[in-house]
């Protein structure tokens, strides 16, 4: 029987993640697989209020916002009703649009990465991903991208800041490389081009 999985994709705002997680659902149910798909920030209580630190309604130090995001995994993980531990349980295959390579990025941007790894350590010792896909685009498309669909900008959502995480993003992954399957996929492309490079590689993890 096919393994089920659990998939995390990464990348900057404006990547096309949540694009790509809608893609590579419908390509999985259609091969006949469960399918789980989430999010984070969550819709969690945790979760609104790191969005309503995102929208500017709340003001918080970066050093609160990494503490809030590890609670919020937790919570994704470990929720009793539809944590992601109990779904794979149930034989989903679970595909996140962000997981903690996100906190060590965007966090590791304004403060020590190596103790942002340490706090989510707890959650990679409860799962980690089968596959990480990184989709990879320039924050110059990034910002282009957002400024067409929006009328604010996010906290971290500024060139200047885009360009560090995806610093961040590199180094990460190069520290982490011996102990994380990553996959980088190149996204300033067609989507159907991307998805189905994406649908490449996780055929190989089924
Ligand atoms: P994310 O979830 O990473 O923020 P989205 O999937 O919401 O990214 O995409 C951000 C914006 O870019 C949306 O307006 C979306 O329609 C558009 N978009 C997504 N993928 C592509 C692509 N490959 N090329 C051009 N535009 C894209
Ligand atoms: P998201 O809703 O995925 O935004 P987008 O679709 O534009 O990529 O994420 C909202 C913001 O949360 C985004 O700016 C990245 C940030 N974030 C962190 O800073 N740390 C984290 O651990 C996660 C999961 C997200």
């Amino acid at each position: 029987m096919a393994k089920n999985l659990f998939i995390a994709f990464e990348g900057i705002d404006g990547s096309g993640k949540s694009t790509q997680v809608k893609l590579l659902t419908e390509k999985l149910k259609n091969a006949g697989h469960k399918v789980y798909s989430t999010f984070e920030p969550t819709e969690s209580p945790i979760g609104s209020i790191i969005r309503n630190i995102f929208n500017h309604r709340i003001e918080a130090d970066h050093r609160t916002i990494a503490g809030l995001f590890v609670a919020d995994r937790l919570d994704h993980l470990l929720n009793k009703t539809n944590g992601i531990l109990k779904k794979l349980e149930e034989g989903y295959t679970v595909i996140s649009d962000r997981y903690y390579f996100s906190s060590y990025a965007y966090q590791g941007t304004h403060m020590d990465m190596k103790w942002v790894i340490e706090a989510n350590s707890l959650s990679a010792d409860l799962l980690r991903p089968d596959l990480n896909i990184y989709i990879d685009i320039s924050p110059e498309i990034s910002m282009k991208r957002l400024n067409k669909g929006r009328s604010s900008m996010e906290l971290y959502e500024t060139l200047e800041n885009l360009n560090m995480v995806k610093a961040k993003f590199t180094e990460a992954f190069e520290l982490l490389k011996f102990k994380e399957k990553v996959s980088i996929i190149d996204g300033d492309r067609l989507p159907e081009r991307i998805a189905s490079d994406i649908w490449n590689e996780v055929s190989k993890s089924l």
